[in-house]
């Protein structure tokens, strides 16, 4: 049986309340780290732990916690990352919708270790249900002693804000959130400084993952040291993986990890093998923005070795065979398939969402989707396939936020391992269209879904 921890209680009628959540042991964390534990203890455990950003970097949770700048007399600021909008992820809505509470418990023990009594949840428009339903648990969590001044009676006080941003990709890069949080328009900084010297309104500040705030309570529950055991090296701990595309169970899966990605794919446990028993052409492993594997690929190390849902493992080989576990957006795709009609829909996203500021990226996304749509009309050529190789290569890297590189290496991977899709499609574009592509972008589409409303 697949171990659970942050979903250990996702089956128990009424989680989502908060007397349910309490009656499992919910703030016991708290309870825990503000009665028995300094603050520097608290990172200390979540250094032990092990822990890795869970929003795509993969970045050591308590060294981050640790740079955090502590000058006299200057608050420091705890901001949640919910803004979701990476395609092919949907886990910390999940988590959000089911165990809200678990993540305000996170938030509060996460806090108390960095000092700071004001944090903030920043969520992503789209999702303004998840407003309402965190709301209404913040406000039992004050209703309960939680939040708010003096908690359990100590001398440790917490005010807790969600925030809804307005439904922008580039929102969920850290700097250019904060500077929506700010109420300015959502443009990525320049780094250093970096926000753990100088963050929200300039003071020091930790920005992370749901899932990742919410791996604190269990952490904090039994130890950094006995978390640290689960999973394999230093990918510690368990991992939410948001599996879709033509699998015959999609969904929101819990691994610990170190499984085998075939045992993912395959397995009744989790995505229970392709639809319709058909060949499995590609895999997207990590959100849109890694690197697009094929099937031999995604297996198998380039040393022929069982490939794992491991930060290591997935990434093996470099970009030449390997890809990232990234945010656990895991897109899986059969034989019929079509890799350059699917870069397109990922081309079109990312040309949408650049913010603009930096030439490569602004100019590079357009010319990028001009070019595949080119292709997919009929009128490509062969050098095409030859620019638009070299249009990714002069973005990667020349840019202020991560979102050129991730506009990048989609079609950068694309070409490297499917480029006789191009040049089919180039020779004999009537035949290659036949060919049903199935994946559209969440925030594309999420777009689409409200504006009919
Ligand atoms: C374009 C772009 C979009 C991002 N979107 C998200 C997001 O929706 N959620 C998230 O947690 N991190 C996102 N990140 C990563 C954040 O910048 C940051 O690294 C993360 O919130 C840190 O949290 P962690 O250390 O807990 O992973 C994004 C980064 C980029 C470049
Ligand atoms: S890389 Fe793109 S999204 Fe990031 S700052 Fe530059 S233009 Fe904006």
């Amino acid at each position: 049986m697949a171990r659970k921890i942050l979903l250990e209680h996702i089956d128990v009628p009424g989680i989502n309340t908060y007397d349910v959540y309490r009656s499992k042991g919910g703030y016991a964390s708290v309870e825990k780290a503000l009665k028995t534990m300094n603050p520097q203890d608290v990172v200390e455990e979540v250094k032990k732990s092990g822990l890795r950003g869970r929003g795509g970097a993969g970045f050591p949770t308590g060294m981050k916690w640790s740079f955090l700048a502590k000058p006299e007399g200057v608050p420091s600021y705890l901001v949640c990352n919910a803004d979701e909008s990476e395609p092919g992820t949907f886990k910390d809505r999940y988590l959000m919708e089911y165990l809200p509470h678990l993540l305000i418990e996170g938030m509060i023990t996460s806090s108390y270790a960095l000092g700071a009594n004001t944090s903030y949840i920043y969520i992503r428009g789209e999702y303004f249900y998840l407003v309402r339903i965190l709301e209404k648990a913040i406000s039992e969590a004050y209703a309960n002693g939680w939040l708010g001044k003096n908690i359990l009676g100590t001398n440790y006080s917490l005010d807790l804000y969600v925030h809804p941003g307005a439904g922008a990709y580039i929102c969920g890069e850290e700097t250019a959130l904060l500077e929506s949080l700010e109420g300015k328009r959502g443009n990525p900084r320049i780094k250093p400084p970096f926000p753990a010297i100088a963050g929200l309104y300039g003071c020091p500040t930790v920005v992370n993952n749901v899932e990742t705030i919410a791996a604190v309570v269990p952490i904090i529950n039994m130890t950094g040291d006995e978390y640290a055991k689960i999973g394999i090296g230093r990918s510690a701990g368990t991992k939410l993986i948001s599996a879709s595309g033509h699998i015959k169970k999609p969904g929101v899966y819990e691994i610990e990890m170190g499984i085998t990605v075939e045992d993912f794919i395959y397995s009744d446990e989790y995505c229970g093998g392709i639809l319709n028993d058909k060949k499995l052409k590609a895999v997207v492993a990590g959100g849109s923005s890694v690197p697009i594997l094929p099937a031999d690929l995604i297996l198998t190390t380039a040393n022929g070795e069982k490939r794992l849902m491991s930060y290591e493992s997935l990434a093996d080989g470099g970009f030449a065979t390997g890809t990232m576990l990234g945010s656990g957006g895991f897109i899986v795709m059969d034989e019929s398939t079509s890799i350059v009609q699917n870069l397109h829909t990922f081309a079109r996203f990312y040309h949408h969402e650049s913010c603009g500021q930096c030439s490569p990226c602004r100019e590079g996304t357009g010319w990028m989707e001009k070019i595949i749509h080119k292709i997919l009309d009929g009128h490509g050529t062969l050098e095409d396939i030859d620019l638009l190789w070299d249009i990714q290569r002069k973005i990667e890297g020349n840019t202020i936020c991560p979102l050129g590189d991730a506009a990048a290496w989609p079609v950068a991977s694309a070409i490297r391992h499917f480029r006789h899709e191009f040049e089919e499609f180039v020779k004999n574009p009537s035949a290659q269209r036949e060919v049903k592509y199935y994946f559209h972008c969440n925030n594309i589409d999420t777009a689409a879904a409200y504006s009919s409303i």
